[in-house]
């Protein structure tokens, strides 16, 4: 590159950042053709503002991971206070906002999560959790769910239950990842109906450990995320806990997007008082200002590892430019109150996604928790099928919520959509205000979806 280079890179318009980044980046999970990114250029509160000053609500929070909001100061002044005073040192050391981080998460976190392992995502966070399960039962199978996404790398898009594991296959599951039905009473996988059900799909499981030798770690997202905001009955994870028990094999609840504060709770396992004995966790525990994720563990595999080789490590686990954010964001949460903010509104979320409901026969179903909730659509409220597939997803097939959404989008509202629900996540600092604009613009558009109904 020589300096006219730099100065015309000082000087592009928005059409020239949208066709380089076209021309040389890949646009991740899709076929590339028709990738036409919004070219961003600002984000400030619940507002994300585009290269031509359009201003659009973040109502699923980017990736479910903006929760503090964009341009908070607090987490600005913390990363350039870092970046100032220590923008690195490498994991063999101890730094003040490793301490500080390593105390407050003590607090936070369920009880007995007390040794972390800092990564820079959600997917190196479950890599972690995989390794340590491995290393510390000496087993290797780990017992997943078939809707689940737990990341992208090879073992962590193994152990996702969902289509985009099936890129990689055949082979793609890797050795020592099983399957187990997921936990779904409005679309029961092995088709029965809660209550009375007794709670079948954990009984599932535990059938799986018996009949299998060598499970190391039985691993759940405790809200299930993308694949639709699904919200297990109350009897679930206490049972999955006492079967985890009973058998020697460990828990590890992938928090990555239901952590902080996400659902109404510090993190959803709170919901049930379960412990894991793993929790991996990312997205929000910076509010995304900078990548960050966690493996937090028991004090008895700690304890287990004073005595055994732990055998992992990233030249940035624990880079101080990602921990001091997270101090910052934490103190943010508690100042604003935003995990009971989240709780509290949670009613009005409900109330107001029950009456699009009852307006609107595409939806099959609402549901959630906190600020966290899908609106999931159907073209027949009776046989629930939905308007599209994960094969279709994977094919390349346009799919009805991405239509839906980009006329949403045309509102200066942006939604997260996926094969046949949207999610709607916004920043936990939203205004009611804010939530009726969001759903107005669901409402308005939610006509194309009523139109398509069979009859
Ligand atoms: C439940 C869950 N686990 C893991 C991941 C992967 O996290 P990351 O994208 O930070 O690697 C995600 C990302 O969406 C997720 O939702």
């Amino acid at each position: 590159m020589n300096s006219t280079d730099v100065v015309e890179a000082q000087t592009l318009t928005s059409q020239q950042v949208v066709d380089l980044t076209r021309q040389h980046n890949y646009g991740t999970w899709r076929f590339q053709k028709n990738w036409n990114p919004m070219h961003i250029v600002d984000a400030e509160g619940c507002y994300i503002i585009d290269g031509a000053g359009k201003r659009y609500l973040d109502f699923s929070s980017q990736l479910m991971c903006s929760n503090l909001g964009h341009k908070n100061q607090a987490v600005i002044d913390a990363i350039a206070r870092q970046a100032q005073q220590l923008s690195y040192a490498m994991p063999g050391y101890a730094t003040t906002a490793r301490a500080e981080l390593s105390q407050l998460l003590a607090a936070i976190l369920p009880k007995r999560l007390s040794k972390f392992f800092f990564t820079t995502s959600g997917t190196e966070a479950n890599e972690a959790a995989f390794k340590i399960a491995r290393m510390y039962t000496g087993k290797s199978k780990i017992i997943a769910r078939y809707r689940s996404y737990h990341g992208s790398t090879a073992g962590s898009i193994a152990a996702t239950g969902d289509p985009r594991r099936w890129a990689m296959e055949p082979g793609g599951k890797g050795p020592g990842i099983l399957f187990a039905p997921e936990v779904h009473c409005y679309k029961c996988p092995i088709r029965h109906t809660y209550p009375g059900c007794g709670i079948a799909c954990a009984d599932y499981i535990e059938h799986m450990i018996r009949n299998e030798s060598d499970v190391a770690a039985v691993l759940v997202e405790p809200i299930v995320g993308t694949n639709g905001v699904i919200v297990p009955p109350d009897e679930y994870m206490p049972k999955l806990r006492r079967i985890c028990d009973q058998y020697g094999v460990l828990l590890i609840a992938d928090e990555v997007m239901t952590g902080w504060g996400r659902t109404g709770a510090w993190f959803a396992m709170d919901h049930w008082g379960v412990t894991p004995d793993i929790l991996v966790t990312a997205k929000g525990i910076t509010s995304a200002y900078v990548p960050l994720g966690l493996c937090a563990t028991s004090e008895k595999i700690a304890e287990f590892f004073q005595d055994h080789y732990f055998a992992h490590g990233h030249t940035y686990e624990a880079h101080p430019l990602t921990l001091a954010p997270a101090v910052a964001t934490i103190h943010e949460m508690q100042r604003l109150g935003l995990v009971e903010r989240a709780r509290e509104l949670a009613p009005y979320v409900e109330g107001k996604l029950d009456d699009l409901k009852a307006r609107h026969p595409s939806i099959g179903d609402v549901r959630g928790k906190g600020l966290f909730w899908a609106v999931d659509l159907v073209k027949n409220r009776d046989s629930k099928e939905p308007f599209n597939t994960y094969e279709d997803k994977v094919s390349g097939k346009p799919l009805l919520v991405d239509q839906i959404a980009a006329k949403i989008l045309g509102e200066g509202v942006t939604i997260q959509a996926w094969v046949s629900h949207f999610v709607i996540a916004p920043p936990l600092i939203v205004t009611r205000e804010e939530i009726d604009r969001g759903i107005a613009a669901l409402d308005k558009h939610l006509a194309m979806a009523d139109a398509a109904v069979e009859q």
